[in-house]
């Protein structure tokens, strides 16, 4: 596709919008189609053409809109009114005020609107998510008009492979996938590797529990990503991509191969890119659901058709990674910012973040706190920023006990470091890390060493078992915690879990190992005291564990 031929696409496309005076857009990424959004659509679609409207309002399915506690969720582009937990029987409602019309006494309860000014919104900085919830994901004619495909086509005609690479270098972004490596470093170990061919693969495993932000991205607008990983492939000369996405996502699979067919049509992806000589094909690769097949050198086993077992490093990937090739691998999320990175400059992403964090972060705000959904904000926002503006504070009157940040290989940060920046120093000086950002908010009902016992029940389901320092050592942790939470273990069996903490920690092969303690280790940190009443009192302070009180034994 030339440059010609994409303004008359997008020429067409702002034409046919304009016709519309309104336009009411609904949440169809997963999240609200399970409580049906969908039907809410084709109840918008029936009520529009009932009054004798569809000339005059456009219903538009979109991406998620990141208030997820809220969905179903539904907006009006020129009013800006924005309904929550909308139900089919509000559409009739939802077409009169967007026509000015006297509202009929609705037969069920309003739909409630959402200040568009509230915090959740207007604190965010959105660049990865800047189309999610705007755009119609399964609409490359959307995204077009939004400015896509127009950093790859720039840089196809304009830019040499090493001005990229220079370009991502000087955004200073790190990889989103959990270990935040310097982006650009990576492409250019990659460029520089020799072998050939070489390969992009997109890590779209999300194994975390609770984090969602990588399927969500590829629901709501998944042709940034192939954006993304299209730039990379110029960048370190790769004519082959593989997005490895886990079965149990088939809404963003469906969307992704939905948007890889719609760009290979239109040029984007496939023989001769945007009319240059540049080729690159992406192939989807599903993964099974485990959680260490996230990592990278398993993934890359199982791309290979083999069982997704790590392997030592190095080499690393980028040397010798698929069939023995240079590959670069990135997360979601990375390749999701490349766009406006290359679109408005390495400077305009650093300009944004803290010094050594630049640009945004998405987090999948849970747990216990009001407005739980997708947010992005800058580098260096605090956690209270986050969890009080953003996330609008702890229901029912209660306290705010600790964040929990970076899944089962992260760390539980408490209230009273609430004011520090969230950024990847600050977060690996109190024990935790940024991970690949899921963000579960806890109360005074939480009990932390519970918290630990569930984190390590799932690295210990999850470990590979290849290596016996984290096969054996996950479930002793397991087994002890297992103990403590049920007041029977002893100061002996406390001692004995912190030195399994530290050996499994540094003998373990993968980051799976490697990390797995860290939910002990920074509950150990803050919340000692708890683990105390667990073992010396038979007391769990949240009320949470069902201690078992060792019964004495007399002569
Ligand atoms: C057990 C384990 C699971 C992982 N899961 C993921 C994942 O689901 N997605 C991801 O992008 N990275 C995951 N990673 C990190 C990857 O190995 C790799 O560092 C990352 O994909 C590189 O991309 P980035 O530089 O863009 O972060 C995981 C690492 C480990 C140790
Ligand atoms: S650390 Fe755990 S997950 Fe990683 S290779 Fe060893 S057994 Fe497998």
């Amino acid at each position: 596709m030339n440059s010609d031929e994409l303004s008359k696409i997008i020429d067409t496309e702002q034409d046919t919008d304009q016709k519309f005076k309104h336009h009411v857009c609904v949440c169809v990424a997963a999240g609200c189609l399970s409580s049906h959004s969908d039907q809410v659509k084709s109840a918008l679609e029936e009520e529009i053409k009932k009054q004798g409207l569809e000339h005059e309002c456009q219903v538009k399915g979109v991406g998620c809109m990141g208030l997820c506690a809220a969905g179903p969720l539904a907006s009006v582009r020129e009013s800006g009114k924005l309904y929550q937990e909308v139900r089919p029987e509000n559409a009739a409602e939802i077409v009169a005020g967007m026509n000015g019309q006297p509202v009929e006494p609705a037969e069920a309860p309003s739909a409630a609107q959402l200040p568009p000014e509230m915090p959740f919104f207007s604190r965010q900085v959105r660049i990865v998510l800047e189309n999610s919830g705007t755009i119609d994901p399964n609409r490359i004619e959307d995204y077009l008009v939004a400015g896509g495909y127009q950093a790859l086509a720039k840089a196809l005609s304009e830019r040499t492979p090493p001005e990229i690479i220079e370009e991502v270098y000087k955004s200073g972004l790190r990889g989103r996938g959990g270990a935040g490596y310097p982006t650009g470093l990576k492409w250019s170990t990659v460029s520089k590797a020799r072998g050939n061919p070489k390969y992009v693969i997109c890590n779209a495993d999300e194994g975390d529990p609770g984090a969602f932000m990588d399927r969500s991205v590829l629901e709501s607008d998944p042709h940034r990503v192939l954006e993304g990983m299209a730039l990379a492939a110029f960048a370190v000369g790769a004519s082959q991509g593989y997005v490895y996405v886990r079965a149990e996502y088939p809404l963003a699979i469906e969307r992704l191969q939905n948007a890889i067919k719609q760009a290979r049509r239109l040029r984007f992806l496939g023989n001769d890119v945007c009319g240059t000589t540049f080729s690159f094909n992406i192939d989807v690769r599903l993964g099974a659901g485990a959680f260490v097949c996230g990592e990278e050198t398993a993934l890359i086993a199982s791309v290979e058709g083999g069982r997704g077992n790590p392997k030592p490093r190095p080499p690393y990937p980028a040397e010798a990674g698929l069939w023995g090739c240079p590959t670069l691998i990135n997360n979601v999320e990375t390749f999701a910012s490349i766009a406006p990175i290359v679109r408005n400059s390495g400077t305009w992403y650093a300009s944004i973040g803290t010094e050594k964090s630049k640009g945004t972060k998405v987090f999948a705000l849970a747990g216990r706190v009001k407005n739980t959904g997708l947010i992005e904000v800058p580098m260096g926002m605090t956690l209270r920023e986050i969890v009080f503006d953003i996330g609008g504070g702890i229901p029912d009157g209660k306290r705010l006990k600790a964040v929990q940040t970076g899944g089962p290989s992260g760390g539980c940060i408490p209230d009273q470091f609430l004011d520090m920046p969230v950024d990847y120093e600050s977060l690996n000086k109190l024990g935790s890390i940024m991970g690949s950002g899921g963000m579960i908010v806890m109360d005074e009902t939480s009990c932390m060493v519970d918290v630990a016992k569930y984190f390590m029940e799932f690295c210990m389901s999850e470990s590979c078992g290849k290596c016996v320092p984290c096969r054996v050592g996950t479930a002793q942790m397991y087994d002890l915690l297992h103990k403590i939470t049920e007041g029977r273990a002893s100061l002996d069996d406390l001692q004995m879990l912190e030195d399994l903490c530290d050996l499994v920690k540094n003998t373990s092969l993968c980051g799976l190992g490697q990390s797995a303690p860290n939910p002990i280790l920074s509950t150990l940190r803050y919340f000692r005291e708890e683990y105390m009443d667990h073992i010396c009192h038979h007391r769990c302070p949240a009320g949470v564990c069902k201690i078992k009180v060792p019964t004495e034994v007399t002569a």
